[in-house]
């Protein structure tokens, strides 16, 4: 028994990387970097898988913007037969100092599907397209911003005639991802990720 402890601590000490990567999972990511707290939504359960182009995104790493350009790809393992939610948000808007537009909405796509070409199963493309997809843009001058990538689960398929639905295809300051959630009864979020950007300084 002892032997086999020491055998594992000397496994892990050999690499600490390795110990400090698997240690934090999403959720712990998301609550270290106060995204539930701000947003008012739980940690998602499990990771999201994101891609803009060959660029995998790394919870809670620094990015340049313009890898954002292109719709990303996202992976997630459905569950068959369910309807899912995409958002991406930017709660430090205008700023994280003063963010009196919490959140901007970036991206808001509903009753996505699965095919079964696509990573885990997830088909972004075969969601309804509320609110299109926009590249990450800090504005200068306003420091570093958390994007924030969360996939809800629906109880059902959501109306794409409702008003409600519609009107954020223009109004995308002061979205409440918490209010949104509850208001279409959405399950989650059931997996998520978030990276950082800031307009690059000119030196
Ligand atoms: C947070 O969300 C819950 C519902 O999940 C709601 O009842 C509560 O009012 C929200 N809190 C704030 C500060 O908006
Ligand atoms: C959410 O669930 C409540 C209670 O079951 C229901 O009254 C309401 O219509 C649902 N909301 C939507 C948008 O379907």
């Amino acid at each position: 028994m002892r032997v086999l402890l020491v055998c594992v601590a000397v496994a892990l000490l050999s690499c600490p990387a390795e110990l400090q990567r698997r240690r934090r999972t999403v959720a712990e990511a998301f609550n270290d970097f106060q995204i539930c707290r701000d947003l008012n939504i739980s940690a998602p359960e499990t990771m999201l898988e994101v891609y803009y182009g060959n660029e995998e995104i790394k919870t809670g790493e620094e990015i340049y913007a313009d890898i954002t350009v292109e719709f990303p790809e996202v992976g997630f393992a459905v569950e068959p037969g369910c309807y899912y939610t995409f958002i991406i948000v930017d709660p430090d808007s205008p700023s994280a100092y003063d963010p009196f537009w919490r959140s901007y909405l970036m991206a808001l796509y509903v009753n996505i599907g699965s095919s079964p070409s696509s990573l885990g199963g997830l088909d972004l493309h075969t969601g309804f397209e509320v609110a299109t997809h926009i590249p990450t843009s800090p504005i200068p001058g306003t420091g570093i911003h958390r994007y924030v990538l969360l996939l809800f689960k629906q109880p059902y398929g959501i109306s794409t005639i409702d008003e409600n639905l519609l009107c954020f295809q223009q109004f995308r300051l002061n979205f409440r991802v918490d209010e949104f959630m509850c208001y279409y009864n959405l399950t989650g979020p059931v997996a998520g990720n978030f990276y950082l950007s800031q307009f690059p300084e000119r030196t």
